[in-house]
């Protein structure tokens, strides 16, 4: 059984495409609802705040979780396999959503921690959005440019962003907030022409049409959910231990877990998941 994590709804854009590629296997979804946005919280409180959803998750009988938030990737994903998962769940695994982006991104596994010198990576310019705490993190662009350093990374943060799609906020105002920030990476551009985009906030391809609106023509939108998906299926390759099919659709688990409010989070998070759900309270 594989866990999904997130601060709120972000994780199903995750989930979405896990679904179809796993018809067989299990997933449980925790959000954490009534605590999201974590945009607005201190690092401290994300860790603490990831470190018991994974827990839970755990509790559930996931071995593997998915830290499907950026944000709690960046600030907690390191420290938590480090210190804590070896000392108290040796026989569990977390991952995260931003190594595959970076894999993909640079064309060079994780594991390779600086650049050949022969191959410093296609010459292009990347922008990331991404919640204050991601770009605070500088992770997306530390990992890319040790691996890739011909890769120039542009990061804009959205503040707002992730409160308004938890909050159900209407389209106009959505527009407006995302056209706001894609200026404002543009701006910082200079004289770079902006060649592939990445959505770092899980909940951003929520709203992934209005950035391709506000973005120049022609401009590569890079899938987080796929690329977890295609590492997640790699992963499990090298380590079937982790997670094993069923051997029907009608035995599989498919639990969603919240937080907050089920019932209105079960009736948002059916717009984003393309499927009716129901939540229960964690
Ligand atoms: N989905 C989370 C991410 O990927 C949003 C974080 C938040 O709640 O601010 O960063």
């Amino acid at each position: 059984m594989i866990g999904l994590f997130d601060s709120g709804h972000g994780g199903l854009t995750v989930q979405r495409v896990l679904e179809k590629r796993f018809p067989l296997r299990d997933f449980v979804y925790l959000g954490d609802h009534r605590q999201a946005p974590y945009g607005a919280k201190s690092a401290e409180h994300v860790l603490a705040l990831t470190r018991r959803g994974v827990e839970r998750l755990f509790d559930e009988g996931c071995r593997l979780v998915i830290i499907a938030c950026n944000s709690a990737a960046a600030i907690a994903l390191r420290r938590l396999q480090q210190d804590w998962l070896a000392r108290f769940y040796p026989e569990h695994r977390i991952l995260g959503v931003i190594v595959p982006v970076v894999e993909a991104v640079t064309q060079v596994p994780w594991s390779v921690q600086e650049a050949d010198p022969n191959h410093a990576g296609e010459p292009m310019t990347v922008g990331v959005f991404g919640t204050r705490h991601t770009v605070k993190s500088d992770a997306f662009r530390i990992e890319i440019s040790k691996r890739a350093p011909a890769v120039s990374v542009v990061q804009q943060a959205c503040p707002k962003l992730a409160g308004a799609i938890e909050a159900d906020a209407s389209e106009s105002e959505l527009s407006a907030l995302v056209e706001r920030y894609a200026a404002a990476l543009s701006e910082s551009l200079g004289e770079r022409r902006l060649d592939a985009v990445v959505l770092g906030c899980t909940h951003y391809p929520l709203v992934g049409n209005l950035f391709e609106r506000s973005l120049p023509r022609g401009v590569k939108m890079v899938s987080q959910p796929d690329l977890v998906t295609e590492s997640l299926a790699a992963y499990l390759r090298r380590h079937p231990e982790f997670d094993r099919p069923s051997a029907e659709p009608s035995s599989r688990r498919r639990d969603f877990l919240t937080s907050g409010d089920p019932d209105l989070v079960g009736r948002i998070a059916q717009r984003f998941l393309g499927h009716p759900v129901v939540f229960r309270a964690a």
